[in-house]
């Protein structure tokens, strides 16, 4: 499916879970930056491992076992294109986001912090950005300093610029997209601030890998990590990517099989990229599903994804202003496709409720991001986040939801 002019409706027929109803009403998922869904083809994709070539990858020299193989290391270089990466060995298949951003608080703390040294992080960042470092830093004596945000919801470049003078640096960790604000944070930018002081740049790209080009080499990033489920592939897999000379500098994290050269009591050497980071049985089928699901995903055009879910959220924004008493939190019209709204009066989760009984799923709560919901002094939000299967109409249901909503509970 090659679509030249972008079309919603005829991306949607490629999901099937679209189709479903919801108390009574037709499915509006609205729920994807939490996951997406996926289409026709990666769900194939994965059927057709389970079905005709399931074998475990690098270990068999039988036919099923060199097909999967394949199979998973094309997946390979299919991520490094999506990402721009200068190479395939540099691309690393994981669990997930938070498996990868572990990896690199395990490692980075192990081979760059010292006593006395500080990490600086996001305040919009999403806890699993956060708390690895937290739980890392302090084994070297080193701390973890927020970077602090704006009252509009954007990081504040110049206490960055300042917190770079006056702390001894080592990492900068950042979101290249807001989970609950959908703000595109200025990654190229930070990145050449962070380097004239000679500190690493580690980008969680959970957003900002379905939020239109992606190029990790154009945004400076030393470190960028995401999962697949959020860009229509499958759970359990995810990518990190790192600049190779930086990945090569590290030891090995998680010890087993495969990422090994010659093993023996006497001493163990370990294999080259990317294998010494990939102990065990990597997730190879559901990496096959993220292959497939990023050349879904370029066959739609991403620019015009990009473009079509920030009008999908422009729309949402002009309306959702309109009723009494609902406000956007850090909404700007270059956000990607993400709308956080509060009440003054009314709970977030009491809105979450009635809309899901109109069919409408949204998701509630602190969004994993507790330090932005203390920045402005609130309990959660509902948050609405599109997808490129996504209509104008579901967002004008939306806004029509949450006026009857608000009308209800207000
Ligand atoms: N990190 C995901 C979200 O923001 C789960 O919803």
């Amino acid at each position: 499916m090659l679509l030249t002019e972008f079309n919603p409706n005829a991306i949607r027929s490629e999901f099937p879970l679209l189709t479903r109803e919801v108390n009574g009403r037709p499915l509006v998922y609205l729920d994807n930056a939490a996951t997406t869904q996926k289409p026709r083809t990666v769900l194939e994709a994965l059927e057709a491992v389970y079905t005709h070539y399931n074998a475990n990858i690098h270990r068999g020299v039988h036919t099923l076992s060199q097909e999967a193989t394949q199979a998973y290391e094309e997946a390979r270089t299919t991520v490094a294109q999506h990402i721009g990466a200068p190479e395939r060995e540099s691309v690393i298949f994981t669990s997930g986001a938070t498996a990868g951003l572990n990896l690199l608080a395990n490692l980075l703390t192990e081979r760059y912090l010292l006593e006395g040294d500080t990490v600086l992080v996001s305040e919009m960042e999403h806890h699993s950005d956060l708390v690895p470092w937290q739980l890392n830093a302090p084994r070297k004596g080193a701390k973890v300093v927020k970077i602090p945000i704006t009252d509009d919801g954007a990081l504040d470049l110049e206490q960055l610029q300042a917190l770079l003078h006056r702390e001894r640096v080592k990492i900068v960790a950042v979101a290249h997209v807001s989970n609950v604000l959908g703000r595109v944070n200025p990654v190229a930018e930070i990145a050449r601030m962070a380097h004239a002081h000679g500190v690493l740049v580690v980008v969680d790209g959970a957003q900002g890998v379905k939020h239109g080009r992606v190029d990790v080499q154009e945004l400076g990033a030393d470190f960028y990590a995401f999962s697949g489920h959020k860009i229509y592939g499958p759970t359990g897999v995810g990518v990190l990517w790192g600049r190779r000379e930086l990945l090569e500098a590290l030891p090995p994290w998680m010890g087993g099989g495969e990422m090994v050269g010659t093993v023996s009591f006497e001493g163990t050497t370990y294999a080259d990229l990317p294998f010494r980071f990939e102990a065990g049985t990597p997730p190879y089928i559901q990496a096959i599903g993220l292959g497939r699901a990023l050349q879904f995903y370029h066959e739609c055009n991403q620019q015009a994804v990009s473009e079509h879910e920030n009008r999908l959220m422009r729309r949402g924004y002009e309306g959702i202003s309109q009723i009494r008493g609902l406000r956007v939190l850090g909404y700007s019209p270059d956000n990607a496709g993400i709308l956080s709204v509060t009440h003054p009066k009314i709970h977030h989760y009491d809105l979450g409720v009635l809309l899901d009984r109109m069919g409408i799923a949204v998701r509630t709560g602190t969004h994993c991001a507790e330090p932005l919901m203390a920045r402005f002094g609130i309990t959660g939000t509902l948050r609405a986040s599109f997808a490129l299967y996504n209509t104008e109409a579901e967002v004008d249901t939306l806004i029509a939801g949450l006026e009857r909503a608000v009308g209800m509970l207000a």
